[in-house]
Formats: structure tokens, sequence, C-alpha cells
């Protein structure tokens, strides 16, 4: 499509907006759970604030403010006593309810010493915490879906990695939930199928792709002429759950994907991604174990893509887009629930809302650009 260039049309500006101004209510995961089960204490950098998670004497994992409360000494520095932290300044010890439960050089623990507890959830292996700005628990259906299977033979363990971003607030990232075109120019797919149905406090996206021709990236399972079948949730702001099929002749690998973010700051955010591979019954599980990385470092390939992108962008609050853009503007909506007081969430954010991008013209003209580089070569 040309445009008539003698008619006068006014520059369009960029509208920057600001960052959020406090962080979102929702669960979000802090990592896979067994690298907590060490014995020490770990510090978390997030939501703006330092946080400490330690297995307790009952092997249930806590998480704490970081920072004591007799002096300011950092918890993560300590060491697990009888099931309790002990502040590496003056052996305070703090229970995971928050309590202190004994002070060693001193006749009385002092009433009023209690801690910031944080609410944890452990889910397929992967450890998450609660935020909520106003200090509620989670309600009974915001969670975070058991699948099916995991810890059984079914599935290889997970494979698991973070990549630190910093300079981008995470809404970002979770704009590519609706972004069917930076699929082709940034990560090298042809999106034959691309649908997004967002309701409640899910938001999904659902996807059916080939590998370009004439780029190839490692993305997707080496698997002849495959195809991509990809449903992907987000429950809640931060944690999405996609399930693969790698379709290649008869041949169907099913893996579970997980890409996850947690803010550090407004300005930076901790992403994570993990697989899991179905084994298939005669196929070894050495192969089902490497196929799972192979994904995993496909995942990366795919992330790293997104930040040289993010690295050097604006923030947009007011994008300009096509009907082949998917729908921003909606996803953004649904987005902004998780950053309003509970009171405030209007229907709007979280009714049932669907939208199917007509690739028909994309792929039209992405197949002839395929080809004419396949010629050029
Ligand atoms: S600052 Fe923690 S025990 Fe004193
Ligand atoms: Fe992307």
């Amino acid at each position: 499509m040309s445009i008539d260039s003698s008619v006068d049309i006014e520059v369009r500006q960029i509208k920057t907006g600001s960052n959020p101004t406090r962080y979102a209510r929702g669960w979000h995961c802090v990592g896979l759970a067994k690298t907590f089960r060490d014995g020490k204490p770990h510090q978390v950098k997030i939501f703006g604030t330092d946080l400490v998670v330690f297995e307790d004497s009952r092997n249930e994992l806590k998480i704490l403010d970081a920072f004591c409360r007799h002096m300011g000494g950092n918890l993560a520095r300590g060491e697990i006593k009888d099931g309790n932290i002990a502040c590496p300044f003056h052996d305070w010890r703090w229970g995971g309810d928050g309590r202190c439960k004994d002070v060693p050089y001193a006749r009385r623990v002092p009433k009023i010493a209690r801690t910031r507890t944080w609410i944890t959830l452990e889910r397929n292996g992967i450890l998450f915490v609660w935020n909520d700005p106003q200090g509620n628990p989670p309600p009974a259906d915001v969670t975070i879906p058991e699948i099916e299977g995991y810890g059984t033979d079914r599935w290889t363990e997970w494979t698991w990695n973070t990549f630190l971003v910093e300079g981008s607030n995470c809404r970002e990232i979770v704009d590519n939930v609706v972004d069917m075109a930076h699929f082709f120019y940034v990560h090298f797919q042809m999106p034959q199928f691309f649908k997004n149905v967002f309701e409640g406090h899910v938001a999904s996206q659902h996807m059916r792709s080939t590998g370009r021709d004439d780029i190839k990236t490692g993305v997707q399972l080496d698997l002849p002429d495959s195809e991509t079948i990809s449903d992907a949730s987000y429950h809640g702001p931060s944690f999405m759950l996609d399930t693969v099929y790698t379709v290649s002749g008869d041949i169907a690998v099913e893996t579970k994907l997980i890409n996850c973010h947690y803010p550090i700051t407004q300005d930076s955010f901790l992403l994570q991604y993990g697989t899991i591979v179905e084994r298939v019954k005669g196929v070894p599980a050495e192969e089902s174990d490497a196929m799972a990385t192979m994904f995993t470092e496909g995942v990366e390939t795919q992330f790293k893509q997104d930040v040289e992108i993010w690295k050097h962008k604006s923030r947009i609050e007011n994008p300009l887009l096509t009907e082949e853009d998917g729908p921003v503007y909606q996803l953004r909506r649904w987005y902004n629930q998780f950053y309003v007081d509970i009171e405030d969430v209007t229907p709007d954010m979280t009714r049932r809302f669907e939208f199917e991008v007509d690739t028909t013209r994309a792929l039209e003209n992405w197949q002839v650009e395929v080809e004419e580089n396949l010629a050029a070569e």
C-alpha cells in the first residue's frame, strides 16, 4: 500500500509515559525451589527491596524481609540455626513466621520483635512469592496451575536459566503476548495462526508457527519441516506457562516452557525461563534431557533477540498500530489490573476479550521476502 504524500498529516508524537510507582499484585516466581534447599539463606532483590529465602525445620521455604529489625543486619549473610535464621550481626534468631525466637545474649526477647513475612507457594518444583501493595493475601482463584504428571517419569527435570535485563521496565516483555509481527523480524518465525484471549487474571497467546527457511537460529527443535503449536498463558502479571508441541511428520514432542520474570526495580528485571520435555516411550532418557537443554538454549536465543530490541527502544504509551499488530491496548488494560487497588479493578480489565490476527497478508509478503533472500544467497 502506498501513501499519498501530498496530504498533510500531523507528525505523530511518542508519549513515553513513566514507569509505574508500585509493583504488580500477584504471584512472582523466585526460582526453582531446590536451589533454596541448600541449608543457606538466599538474598533476593525484588520489588525494589531485599528479601531472604530459607528452609525452616519443617522443610518449608520461608521468605522474610532481608534486613534485621534489631540494627539492620543482612539476614541473607547469616546462617540457619535450628530452622531459624540467625543474623550475622548479633545472632538474633528469626523464625519463618517473622517472630524473633531468641536473642542468645539477652534475658528477654522484646515482645514487639516481629519482622515482615511474605506469602509463598511451591508449585511444580518452583517457588513463588505473593506481592500485594495493599497487604491482602491471594484470592483463592488466583493461583498457579499444576502441571499434570510433574515430578513423575513423564517429564524431564527443569532446565532453568536466568537473565538480568537492565534499563527496561518489565512491561516490555508482557507486550510480547500480542506482538505477532515481531516473531518474524526478531525471532525468525512465521506465525501461521495467532490469537489472544484475556479473561480474569489470565492472558493467553495461541500461536502456530513454522521456522523461516532463510534464517536458522536454532530456536526450534531441530526436526525437519517442523511446526510449533504454542498455547501460552500469563497467570497474573509475571508468570507464563506455555505448552509447546513441536510437530514433524508423525512425531510430536510436548514441552512445557516457563517464561517468567520479577521486577528488581522499575527499571530492571530478572527473566527466568525453564523447560521440561515429555519423555517419549522408546526414546532414551538422555535424549529427552538433551532435547530440554536444546529447547532452553533456543528460548535463550529468543530472549537475547528481545533484549537487543528493548535495550535500544523507547518506552511508548501510544503505539501506532495496524490491524496485524494485535491488541496491544487491550492487553495493557488487562495488565493494569495488577497495578491498581483491588477495589479499583474495573470490568473492562478482566472481562473476556478475544482477538485473532489475520496473518494472510503478512504471510504472503513474508514468503516473498524469504524466497528473495534464498535466491540472493
Ligand atoms: S542487626 Fe541483626 S542481630 Fe543485630
Ligand atoms: Fe519476543
